[in-house]
């Protein structure tokens, strides 16, 4: 947090399955591995591409967290399905050590192709739901405190009851 490139509009990606496009999702993939991460978007790694990786599943970090497919999401659009809101705690790679509880829609619908330039479409609801619209964030240059409407609710996680 802090570095302007955390703060930046990414550009789409205009060409699928490159090289370049390919080592920048495996150096996404080994960043969110070893944090243990439920999500990352590629600004994260210095790189201003419309890039998410997401995917979770027996996740230390997110241990009450349902099961998230694994997925590569190139140049995402998301529709809100409900105008429902739902809070709930989240962290961020680029925010180590903290965490805030996060107004977010409930129920989305997120479209974009994968690392092939194939077409994906699903419905979202809950934690993946979150995760989608935490990573998508990203993209514009948004980080989930700016997302916060009570500041109370954000801290170190060692320290915070959650
Ligand atoms: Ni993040």
């Amino acid at each position: 947090m802090g570095d302007y490139r955390l703060l930046a509009k990414a550009a789409p990606v205009s060409c699928f399955g490159s090289t370049e496009l390919n080592t920048v999702i495996e150096d996404m993939r080994d960043t969110m591995d070893s944090l243990n991460g439920a999500g990352l978007a590629a600004p994260q790694i210095g790189v201003s591409l419309r890039v998410l990786i997401f995917g979770v599943h027996n996740n230390p970090r997110y241990p009450d967290a349902e099961d998230v497919l694994q997925t590569v999401l190139i140049n995402p659009e998301i529709e809100v399905l409900e105008e429902a809101i739902e809070h709930g705690w989240e962290g961020c790679l680029s925010l180590p050590g903290l965490r805030g509880y996060v107004p977010r829609f409930k129920r989305i619908r997120y479209i974009g192709f994968d690392e092939h330039g194939v077409h994906i479409e699903r419905e979202a609801e809950g934690f993946h739901a979150r995760v989608v619209q935490h990573e998508y964030d990203h993209l514009n240059g948004i980080l989930y405190p700016m997302r916060m409407n009570d500041m109370s609710r954000f801290g170190f996680e060692e320290v915070l009851n959650l």
